[in-house]
């Protein structure tokens, strides 16, 4: 049987490299877009892949989707049956420092990977799939957020991938292409970027642990997530390209934690024993209880930084994935603390 082939935008990234694993175990032949940089940063794809020069199921192929050009030859020269749009500058605090950038990236560059669809795939082939995000939800009340919720998104982010979800729609309704949106809740694993929340407390709160840094320093606490597992999530993602009939999805674990939550099982996962206090500011910070490995008791190891805040913020995320239950039979298994624990264990590997 011929060997499906997949096109995955945003390879090198945390969902990117957990997806072309699963798709290579399922036999797919996986092309790749990496971005040129000065340095190569292919860690997240380096164990799966193999030298160019020898024959391999994975090709690593450059690309950008802020250039047309490039995104269509690529969908030209490749012909895939399955293209994933996972390409996105993805940090939400940061869209607000590079808001253009972040449109041009998030937004626009899924337009020319469906621009490129319609003008290249006559037959209506090729299926493509969109990294849509709960973040399109913003602050809108009516919780948890299923696929009929109410989008009101407030960060550059969440806007432009608001465009690309509802582009997504309106190129599968104009021109029949099988194009479908994954919004997916936050999820994260050993292989998060380090200036997620998950991964930036855990990393901090070692190097403290170790002496290597003073403090952990954090925006706002009190935000809630949804917090998943970014191995089953990408399943999903597969999944929603697998059924019979484009549509879209919501992906989460429906059950959410604070910001707080997060901090506090990551100190009792490491045993530090903490108290949290206030200072004249309102800010929060957290005081060991205790010596351990190079912390002294009493000693300031968490503490709120102005500069760590959002100019707006998405204040409590939770969704409801039934739809995905029934139609996709997908379901998250891994918990918040299943999630947490394996990404210490991780970083304590490596770093200690
Ligand atoms: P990530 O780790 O930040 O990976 C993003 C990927 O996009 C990286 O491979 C990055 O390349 C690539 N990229 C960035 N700008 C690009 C450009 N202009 N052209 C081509 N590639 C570009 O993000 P992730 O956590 O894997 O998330 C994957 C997708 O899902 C993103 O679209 C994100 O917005 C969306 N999403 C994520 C979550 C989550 O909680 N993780 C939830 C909902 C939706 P470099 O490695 O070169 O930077
Ligand atoms: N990154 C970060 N750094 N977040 C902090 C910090 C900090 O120092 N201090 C507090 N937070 C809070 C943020 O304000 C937010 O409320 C929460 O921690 C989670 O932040 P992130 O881990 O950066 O994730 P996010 O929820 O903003 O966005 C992620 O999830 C979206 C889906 O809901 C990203 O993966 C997006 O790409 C994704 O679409």
């Amino acid at each position: 049987m011929k060997k499906k082939i997949a096109l995955v935008f945003g390879i090198t990234g945390q969902d990117g490299s957990y997806l072309a694993e699963l798709l290579l175990n399922k036999n797919y032949i996986v092309y790749g877009v990496k971005r040129r940089t000065s340095l190569i940063h292919t860690t997240r794809i380096d164990h799966i892949y193999k030298d160019v020069h020898l024959k391999s199921n994975l090709i690593l192929r450059y690309g950008d989707v802020t250039d047309f050009s490039n995104v269509f030859n690529l969908i030209y020269q490749i012909k895939p049956d399955e293209v994933y749009n996972l390409a996105a500058q993805s940090n939400v605090g940061v869209s607000f420092e590079l808001a253009e950038y972040t449109a041009q990236t998030d937004s626009i560059g899924t337009l020319r990977i469906l621009e490129a669809i319609r003008i290249l795939d006559k037959k209506r082939k090729m299926k493509f799939y969109q990294a849509s995000t709960s973040e399109i939800f913003g602050n809108s009340p009516e919780k948890p957020y299923n696929e009929k919720s109410k989008f009101e998104p407030v960060s550059p982010y969440g806007t432009a991938k608001l465009y690309s979800y509802w582009m997504t729609r309106n190129y599968r309704d104009a021109y029949s292409i099988f194009a479908s949106n994954g919004i997916l809740f936050n999820h994260e694993s050993p292989r998060r970027g380090e200036n997620f929340i998950s991964r930036k407390t855990i990393i901090g709160l070692i190097k403290v642990l170790k002496g290597e840094q003073k403090c952990l320093h954090l925006g706002n606490l009190k935000s809630k997530r949804d917090w998943g597992h970014a191995k089953e999530f990408v399943n999903a993602q597969w999944k929603i390209l697998q059924h019979k009939i484009p549509d879209d999805f919501v992906i989460a674990t429906g059950k959410n934690h604070s910001v707080k939550d997060l901090v506090n099982l990551v100190l009792k996962k490491l045993n530090i024993k903490h108290k949290w206090k206030k200072d004249k500011n309102n800010l929060e910070y957290a005081i060991a209880l205790n010596n351990i490995g190079q912390i002294k008791k009493s000693q300031i190891i968490v503490k709120q930084e102005k500069r760590y805040f959002r100019p707006n913020e998405v204040h409590n995320l939770i969704g409801d994935s039934r739809k995905a239950k029934k139609i996709l039979k997908w379901k998250s298994m891994i918990n918040f603390e299943q999630l947490i624990s394996e990404m210490i264990d991780s970083d304590l590997k490596s770093i200690m």
